[in-house]
């Protein structure tokens, strides 16, 4: 063949030949390192809890979430972001700053279990916690931003207190950041980090969590605080902002279909985390369970397609199975 062709080829398949030599040029490496899971804990609770909308995933009792966390450690997987589901709501959301709230005493159990073997991310945000699911403080038919500042520090000091390590405000609320900044360090949590949900938006793939943690808004949608699909550079200025306030790790969610957005802020100087969301993972995980496509070597590319655009940290639903593979030696194609 080579005898027939009048110009040199050159031949980047030399270094697809073998597995081995792939592996070996790989570019992108996922790590179980690399990954956060989501656990949703519930008040009240005695069995762990399937999540119709979630095939796979769980609402744990407090016992249940001791004895996950043991498997998940046995995997290799050792970072967790905590949400919680309250028995007791109101119009502002205080059971979430409750020092008896379900969070609150799932951070301390796991401490005391596991104390620094494991890394413990906190959701901060009220809409799990109002009766109105709003991620903030309604005052007329909007939320008001800076009354809301004042329940997200209240929250993160009490999350801070119980032993959480890296609190995460997810609500988009102006001046969060800082907020939540100057209440650790005022109540003595110098060396609890930040990760902020930075560039969240306004996404139809938060359904199947809205419907896991009973957090959808009642009236009205989240469009007026998280961000428009059709933007980039507002991803840009947010990421910003929230590193000028202080936060320690920033994140763009979701993840899979703002891979451009991923690249973009990974060029700043600061850990990005992008969030893979509960839309992300059902989507995936009804194809493979209809037999349409292969869900290892689905989650897999999905894995490393993130990680490929920029992504350091990844917050992925299916890191518990993506540990397990990577356990038995069943990863990747
Ligand atoms: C709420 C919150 C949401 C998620 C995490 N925290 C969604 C929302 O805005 O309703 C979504 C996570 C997911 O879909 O997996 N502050
Ligand atoms: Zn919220």
């Amino acid at each position: 063949m080579g005898d027939m062709l009048r110009f040199p080829v050159t031949r980047p398949r030399r270094l697809r030949r073998t597995k081995f030599i792939r592996d070996l040029v790989a570019e992108t490496k996922v790590d179980p390192g690399d990954l956060i899971f989501p656990l949703f804990v519930k008040e009240g609770l005695r069995e762990k809890e399937p999540i119709e909308a979630m095939p796979g995933q769980y609402r744990f009792s407090l016992e249940e979430l001791l004895k996950e966390m043991n498997e998940l450690l046995e995997l290799g997987l050792r970072n967790i972001i905590l949400f919680g589901i309250p028995e007791r709501k109101d119009e502002i959301g205080s059971s979430a700053y409750d020092k008896e709230g379900i969070v609150q005493r799932a951070v301390r159990k796991l401490k005391d279990e596991f104390s620094n073997e494991i890394t413990i991310f906190t959701d901060v945000c009220l809409c799990q916690y109002t009766t109105h699911g709003h991620c903030g403080i309604i005052t007329g038919n909007s939320v008001d931003n800076d009354e809301t500042l004042k329940q997200i520090a209240k929250i993160a000091v009490s999350h801070a207190e119980a032993g959480s390590d890296v609190v995460a405000p997810s609500g988009m609320m102006d001046g969060a950041v800082k907020a939540i900044r100057e209440a650790l360090d005022d109540a003595g949590y110098k060396e609890t980090a930040i990760m902020s949900y930075s560039s969240k938006y306004a996404s139809v793939l938060y359904g199947p969590f809205r419907e896991a943690a009973s957090s959808a808004p009642k009236f009205g949608d989240r469009r007026g605080y998280q961000m428009d699909p059709r933007n980039s550079d507002e991803a840009l200025r947010e990421a910003l902002l929230d590193i000028k306030e202080g936060a320690d790790i920033i994140m763009v969610k979701p993840a899979t279909w703002y891979l451009d957005v991923i690249r973009r802020l990974s060029k700043l100087p600061v850990p990005l985390a992008a969030y893979n969301v509960s839309g992300e993972y059902s989507m995936v995980k009804l194809a493979c369970k209809a037999g349409l496509l292969d869900e290892k070597l689905a989650v897999w590319e999905m894995l490393h397609s993130i990680k490929r655009a920029g992504a350091d940290i990844i917050i992925t639903y299916f890191a518990k199975d993506y540990a397990r593979w990577h356990k038995n030696g069943e990863l990747g194609p």
